[in-house]
């Protein structure tokens, strides 16, 4: 039976393992040198991975893949992919490759506004709320000054802050919604701060503002926040080539290949249940870019899913479209990234993978993610349209099947080979595996 413990963030890393693996697990010793062996060796960054969240005790990885040739506004990037799923990165290098030799990718950033908003409640007159909103606005403006002062040096700030009545939707629920330019900030301190002292300021007016009532001076912040629904941090990304450009094959042209790709995109705009899982292949490519950058992957899915839904219906986010024999396919996603700040100068992965993309700025980086996320999911519906996904995929899963069974470097030799002409399942390979240790073939 497990028990509860206090004061388990004081104890020493030590302390933590012993008393986990003494409660946990039936091989304590096993558990222990698992946990063990993914210590880094060079002291210093383990501590650096031990300071990153509490009550660390070992590190979980994922491989960096890189995938190469994209040629993004004519010039060409290496993207770092961190990510566990095998066929992802083979995908995106397949569609990198495909689409330079057809002219590359097309992108640019349409926006960069983020939102932050500090929630309250007033109860009272709301036409002296407006007009104790607009007396007190330079002074949210001024209280704010030491924050925003480098940010404003850079070209960066708060850039308007609005009212906004809720009381349709909640009794009394009204908002300081407010917006942002964070440049190569991700922004989120930034912003936080920014709110909770505009809250501050707001509630401490409000005492002395004298066409108040003493109810209505009673503002109540319920809570100062940023917001990771950013519509307005938008970025475009698109290819586009002659329809007889797109075939590879004898077996299918490119306009046949354009009409079902289209008509693939055009089931995912229309119907949730495929549109999930459209998206989920985009956010494949897009996620394990925005790991491998340091950036906040589960900010940039909840932005990305909700913004797939802003028409009231969940869609997809990419387009297709044949017109006057071109082909054309596009994305237009939010993603409010940074390259500075957080992780970018911590983690020693984090600042590899943004010098190989020649350190980008913030704007730079949506770019390249979007790409990573449109080629993605160029490949999961070429696939899709034409071979099917299992062919692609169990052959790159075919290697983690191989190490499930705990096969030496020679059968995994032999073993690819002989994948190559036969289809890969579980069961074959086990077969294929059985039969090369007993007969040698
Ligand atoms: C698998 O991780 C992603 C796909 O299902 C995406 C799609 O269906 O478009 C292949």
């Amino acid at each position: 039976m497990s028990k509860s413990i206090s004061g388990f963030s004081k104890l020493s890393k030590a302390k933590k393992i012993d008393w986990i693996v003494d409660t946990y697990f039936s091989n304590s010793e096993e558990a222990k040198t698992i946990i063990k062996q993914y210590w880094n060796t060079d002291e210093k960054i383990q501590q650096l991975h031990d300071e990153f969240i509490e009550n660390t005790i070992t590190n979980y990885y994922l491989p960096l893949g890189v995938a190469p040739n994209f040629l993004i506004n004519g010039k060409l990037h290496t993207i770092p992919m961190a990510i566990e799923e095998s066929s992802v990165v083979a995908a995106a290098s397949k569609a990198a490759k495909f689409w330079l030799d057809r002219g590359g990718f097309k992108t640019e950033v349409i926006s960069t506004t983020k939102i932050g908003q500090v929630h309250f409640m007033y109860r009272g007159d709301f036409n002296k709320l407006k007009t104790f909103f607009e007396q007190v606005k330079p002074k949210l403006f001024s209280d704010t000054a030491s924050i925003t002062k480098n940010m404003e040096s850079r070209g960066g700030g708060i850039t308007a802050i609005e009212l906004r009545d809720k009381t349709n939707d909640i009794s009394g629920y009204y908002q300081l919604h407010v917006s942002f330019e964070t440049l190569d900030a991700m922004g989120a301190n930034f912003i936080n701060s920014c709110l909770e002292q505009f809250a501050k300021t707001f509630k401490n007016e409000a005492q002395t503002f004298n066409l108040f009532s003493e109810e209505e001076k009673q503002i109540e912040i319920v809570m100062s926040i940023l917001s990771n629904y950013v519509p307005d941090c938008l970025v475009r990304a698109e290819v586009s080539c002659n329809v007889e450009d797109l075939s590879e094959s004898q077996t299918i042209s490119g306009e046949a290949f354009a009409h079902k790709f289209v008509q693939a995109v055009n089931i995912a705009e229309i119907e949730p249940y495929r549109a999930v899982t459209h998206n989920k292949g985009i956010m494949n490519g897009i996620d394990a870019v925005v790991l491998a950058t340091g950036n906040d992957f589960r900010a940039i899915e909840a932005g990305v899913h909700a913004y797939a839904s802003r028409k009231g219906r969940y869609s997809s986010l990419t387009h297709a479209s044949v017109e006057d024999g071109k082909f054309k396919f596009w994305i237009e996603i939010p993603l409010a990234l940074g390259t500075v700040g957080g992780l970018t100068k911590l983690h020693p992965l984090v600042k590899l993978a943004l010098e190989l993309l020649h350190h980008p700025s913030a704007k730079e980086l949506m770019q390249i993610v979007a790409v990573a996320g449109l080629a993605q999911n160029f490949a999961a519906l070429r696939s899709l349209t034409t071979t099917g996904i299992q062919q692609g995929h169990m052959k790159m899963h075919l290697m983690n099947i191989l190490n499930q069974f705990g096969a030496n470097d020679d059968e995994k030799q032999v073993l690819t080979e002989h994948f190559k002409s036969h289809t890969v399942s579980h069961n074959a390979v086990s077969e294929a595996l059985n039969k090369l240790r007993s007969t040698g073939a």
